[in-house]
């Protein structure tokens, strides 16, 4: 499979539910994980995991503007150490907005080690580049500092709190597109 990215440690590729449905479940059945992410997050069984997976892909497809989840592997182990997503941001009611997130999950033991950040910039490159989005934006949780401190690596700016998205009050960073030729 054509990874999406590479980066110097990381491997972006799109998840492939038979085969990584194990690796996902250990990331995802990981309440420290899932503490920010909300109920819908949390999974009990490695079926139920390979489900999600599928429905995420089939999401994705309908879509059809390149947008989606994706698998982060660790160049040297080739395990799979989190998620990286760029999807357009769901209104209160769950639709889509015209406007995209970046988002980042990593599994516990993988914490502190500069992936998600890594895997970030990697987005957000493949957003400006590929997908030409003007604009790319992350909602945190106000209490979520690791998240924050990952936005804060991405040189993203913090634009207060909003109540645009998910139906609660979420902290909203943003990133613009670099100007063409910069060479960002
Ligand atoms: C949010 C989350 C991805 C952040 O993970 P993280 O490991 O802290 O973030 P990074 O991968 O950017 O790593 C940065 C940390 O690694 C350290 N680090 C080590 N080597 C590094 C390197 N080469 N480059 C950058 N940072 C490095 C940094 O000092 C930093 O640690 P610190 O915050 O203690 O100073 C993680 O906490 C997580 O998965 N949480 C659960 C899911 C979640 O809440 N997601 C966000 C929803 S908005």
């Amino acid at each position: 499979m054509t990874p999406l990215f590479e980066t110097e440690r990381l491997i972006v590729r799109s998840w492939i539910p038979e085969l990584d449905a194990e690796q996902a479940f250990e990331i995802y059945s990981d309440p420290e994980v899932t503490h920010f992410l909300g109920n819908a997050s949390r999974v009990t069984t490695i079926e139920s995991q390979r489900q999600r997976l599928i429905e995420n892909i089939e999401r994705s497809r309908r879509r059809k503007n390149g947008t989606g989840s994706w698998a982060i592997l660790e160049k040297e182990t080739i395990t799979i150490v989190g998620t990286i997503l760029l999807k357009p941001l769901p209104d209160k009611d769950g639709l889509a907005t015209q406007d995209y997130e970046v988002g980042w999950h990593l599994r516990r033991t993988y914490w502190g080690k500069g992936y998600a950040t890594e895997a970030g910039r990697g987005m957000l490159n493949y957003g400006f580049s590929i997908l030409n989005l003007p604009v790319i934006y992350a909602v945190v949780k106000p209490e979520n500092h690791a998240s924050i401190r990952v936005t804060q690596r991405l040189s993203m700016k913090p634009m207060g709190r909003t109540k645009k998205y998910y139906g609660i009050e979420l902290l909203l960073f943003q990133h613009d597109a670099p100007e063409k030729g910069s060479g960002e």
